[in-house]
């Protein structure tokens, strides 16, 4: 599946334009299934109906674990290091992870899990989150993983849209020298949740937990009981696939989160193709992903794709930064990885601890890198590239998104050449346009416009969970026969693309998505607040900072301490992950006649770029500018 030489990308990607069908037949043959398609591709982007592979029967589990037994059972599959260095590292091979899976599958089983419910996960980065992952799909469950930073309250609504009827969580779980109370949060989301029947915890922080009769089990007591039963080998299950493999909670302009819904077939030739071929990973190499499960990331590049093509994926519970600032480079030099697969904030993080940080460290096994999450700054592709690539490495600038289930547009490591800050061309496969406001295709080169895609490819979103209107408006009714990514992006002069950031309400703080209306719905829950705006502005370390501009009319305490309020809402609504960075107390928002927020002039403000903020003629109170504008932070 791995093009060789720039020229073979160019002849690939074209060919895979010219007939799209037959390309992905020959790369779909590459993986394990019980029974080939009736048809390679159907699809429209009107209702939206996207069916690849319709009629083959697979299990995505049967390609990540037993298909490498026989000859590589031994390989390592999942190394994992924990958050405290002091304590044991873990592996697992192919044949253990396996044998873990289907031990697991069984104890969801005798839990009353079966085909197509809904799984909610709540784990700390250990393998059992892994396992907890591999073992919904070996049994045909729908996962719905939710990262450990999400609030009682988000994961709330996320278990009730999906209707999941068992929880599986820890404990609690450690990230750098704080503890989560996983366990205990779990518990206050399901006073809101009765679909949910079990839950299943993991002990791994021992901290105590309250365990309900009927309805809570310890992982290691099911375990046992199956191991008792003799019941270790659990067959996959046959899926059709287009089955539902997992949803994914996103966030996007309006409203509450969207469960994106990815299926079996498609997504897993598309995840391991795009691994396989981006990386050009070779067997044995080490492979080191630093995102967590409960994002796409996580889901492509440390779970599927990598095991789909046999790699060994290091898995860290931890944070870069913690409890030193060499811990990364610790990693990398302790397990020899060869590929590091991280984030720009990451990057630019670790690059401000200064070089000292880096005195002494061995980075000689590394070989390539990758960046996601958000536009790499140059002062941070520079870092990496010479400091801990050492100017060997080829960065893979991968562009994509949790709707798009893996890479779309990225080089190849070794073989495209890369400039810093570009994504730099479409990988096969995908057919990338640029469109302006009315939804014209912007032609040639040296030219910018809004990031869409022309034609499906088997990794993208079927539909938003249970709504699948919510799924055309959102992505397919902007443009009509495009799907809106809701980027923008440049195309240069070689024909090589720069994504530019978002150009809606969405926000990306840290690498995380964050409707910006989310915020401002947590922030009007506080009892002072009557309503409130919120814009992102440039953060040094994580890309975009939150800057909330709240009303509070009647502020009788310390202003400082409602901040501190405001924030500890917002906390409790979303998740820690959403907390504002700076509050503006202002005694109004500026808004047009109509009643709209003028976010462009609250946008510039936020960004301290003041001297142009356009025509403020045509608002309501055009006086309110010059106040927010004098107290801006
Ligand atoms: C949004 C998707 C996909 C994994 C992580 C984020 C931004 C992602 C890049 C990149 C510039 C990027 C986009 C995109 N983004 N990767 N390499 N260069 N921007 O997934 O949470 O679904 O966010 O992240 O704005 O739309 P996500």
């Amino acid at each position: 599946m791995q093009v060789k030489s720039f020229e073979e990308y160019q002849q690939v990607y074209r060919k895979s334009v010219e007939q799209p069908e037959q390309f992905w037949e020959e790369i779909a043959n590459n993986f394990l299934w019980k029974k080939k398609w009736d048809k390679v591709l159907d699809w429209n982007f009107k209702e939206p109906k996207i069916e690849w592979f319709k009629g083959a029967k697979l299990n995505i589990t049967e390609n990540c674990l037993d298909r490498h037994l026989e000859k590589n059972g031994d390989t390592p599959a999942i190394i994992w290091e924990p958050n405290d260095p002091a304590e044991d590292h873990r592996i697992l091979t192919y044949r253990q992870l396996h044998d873990k899976v289907c031990q697991f599958a069984n104890v969801l089983k005798n839990n009353g899990a079966k085909k197509g419910d809904r799984i909610c996960i709540y784990m700390p980065m250990v393998p059992e989150l892994a396992i907890a992952v591999l073992a919904c799909a070996r049994i045909g469950a729908i996962h719905s993983v939710v990262f450990g930073g999400f609030s009682a309250q988000s994961i709330a609504d996320r278990i009730k849209d999906a209707e999941c009827n068992i929880v599986i969580t820890a404990d609690g779980g450690y990230r750098g020298n704080k503890e989560i109370p996983l366990k205990s949060i779990i518990d206050d989301a399901l006073v809101q949740c009765s679909s949910v029947k079990k839950v299943i915890v993991l002990t791994r922080s021992r901290t105590p937990v309250s365990m309900i009769k009927g309805r809570d089990v310890w992982w290691e007591d099911e375990v046992k009981k199956v191991e008792t039963q003799g019941n270790l080998d659990c067959p996959a299950e046959e899926m059709d696939a287009e089955d539902m493999l997992f949803v994914l909670y996103t966030s996007g302009s309006t409203g509450k989160p969207k469960g994106v819904v990815h299926t079996c077939g498609g997504y897993m030739v598309y995840t391991g193709y795009t691994f396989s071929n981006a990386f050009r990973y070779q067997p044995g190499e080490v492979y080191f992903c630093t995102a967590d499960i409960g994002w796409i990331t996580g889901h492509s590049y440390i779970a599927y794709g990598p095991l789909t093509q046999g790699a060994t994926s290091v898995m860290f519970e931890g944070i870069p930064s913690w409890p030193n600032q060499g811990r990364l480079w610790d990693i990398v030099a302790k397990y020899k990885v060869n590929i590091l697969y991280t984030a720009p904030t990451a990057i630019r993080s670790l690059m401000s601890f200064g070089d000292d940080a880096l005195k002494g460290k061995d980075f000689s096994s590394l070989t390539k890198l990758g960046s996601v999450g958000e536009p790499i700054n140059e002062e941070a592709w520079h870092w990496f590239n010479d400091k801990i690539g050492q100017g060997k490495c080829p960065i893979v600038d991968t562009w994509w998104q949790t709707e798009t289930g893996g890479f779309m547009i990225s080089p190849i490591a070794g073989i495209t050449p890369t400039k810093p800050g570009y994504a730099t061309l479409p990988l096969p496969g995908v057919q990338p346009v640029l469109v302006d406001e009315n939804g014209k295709e912007i032609e040639g080169n040296g030219v910018s416009g809004n990031l869409c895609m022309k034609f499906p490819w088997p990794g993208m979103l079927r539909t938003t969970y249970g709504d699948h209107e919510r799924c055309r408006q959102t992505y397919f009714a902007t443009y009509p026969n495009l799907y809106f990514t809701g980027d923008g992006c440049l195309r240069d002069e070689d024909g090589y693309y720069r994504i530019t950031g978002r150009v809606d309400d969405v926000l990306n703080v840290s690498g995380h998505r964050i409707g910006t209306a989310e915020v401002e719905n947590a922030i009007n829950m506080h009892s002072s607040v009557v309503e409130s705006a919120v814009v992102g502005y440039p953060h040094d370390i994580k890309g975009q900072g939150v800057y909330a501009f709240v009303v509070c009319p009647n502020l009788h305490d310390d202003p400082e301490l409602t901040k501190k309020d405001i924030i500890m809402t917002v906390a409790r609504i979303i998740g820690a992950i959403a907390k504002p960075d700076k509050i503006q107390f202002v005694s109004g928002l500026p808004k047009t006649r109509s009643g709209k927020i003028m976010r462009r002039i609250l946008r510039k403000i936020a960004e301290g770029d003041t001297a142009n903020l356009g025509d403020t003629s045509t608002l309501l109170d055009p006086a309110i500018v010059d106040e927010i504008k004098a107290g801006a932070l």
